[in-house]
């Protein structure tokens, strides 16, 4: 039984840029339906005792689409809940160097992640993976992820459905992703899963405790945000 993740910050505490009403909704409404789905249906399936992971993986091998889509959908949102932190987390070290080195600078990534976010037709995500080519921003229809593309390695993701920012902007995704990116998103935790791509220490695995500033209930960074 996969259990919804508790989010690792108050409700409040990414406001104003995500509020806590639009938080209560996707948390305990969007977020636990999908887990409660995966439930049922994983043990119909007879996946009772797999990770989250390997559920996905299985149903998506097998073709079993209702499956997929609320077992994907309940680890992309727990893969989500972290990569926000109150106030962000600066974008530094060697994350911003590798950055730096493929988009030319982070407000050129910046761009890049709204630009894709908002030319994504409907509902999905906007990531910034790793892979053999180095850093790249993708995006990914419905519930897809990077759980089942080979060789990607996901560092940061938005949701772009519409139910992450209806409530705050209506349909100005842009403006969404532009304040995401700013005041939300963290980067810190998005190099601890660059690290870990490269096979130093542990990456992000649904229902293992948050990496040590993976967005923690802590006061925002106080360095200066790019
Ligand atoms: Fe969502």
């Amino acid at each position: 039984m996969f259990k919804l993740p508790d989010l690792p910050y108050d409700y409040d505490a990414l406001e104003p840029t995500i509020s806590a009403d639009t938080l209560h909704f996707h948390h305990d409404k969007h977020h636990k339906a999908y887990i409660e789905k995966t439930n049922t249906l994983a043990e119909k399936a007879g996946l009772s005792g797999k990770s989250l992971e390997e559920v996905v993986r299985e149903a998506s091998k097998t073709g079993d689409k209702t499956l997929f889509n609320n077992a994907a959908q309940a680890w992309n949102h727990a893969f989500f809940w972290p990569c926000m932190a109150p106030g962000g987390k600066s974008c530094t070290g060697q994350l911003k160097a590798a950055i730096e080195k493929t988009f030319g600078s982070v407000d050129e990534f910046k761009d890049k992640f709204v630009e894709e976010g908002v030319g994504h037709f409907g509902s999905g995500w906007v990531w910034l993976a790793t892979g053999s080519e180095g850093l790249k921003i993708i995006s990914t229809h419905d519930a897809d992820d990077t759980l089942v593309k080979d060789g990607l390695f996901p560092l940061l993701v938005c949701d772009l459905w519409e139910h992450a920012y209806y409530l705050d902007y209506q349909n100005d995704r842009k403006a969404f992703l532009a304040a995401w990116l700013q005041h939300a998103a963290n980067y810190f935790f998005a190099e601890q899963q660059m690290f870990a791509a490269d096979g130093k220490g542990e990456g992000f695995k649904f229902g293992a405790p948050m990496a040590s500033g993976g967005g923690g209930k802590e006061a925002p960074a106080e360095q200066p945000r790019v």
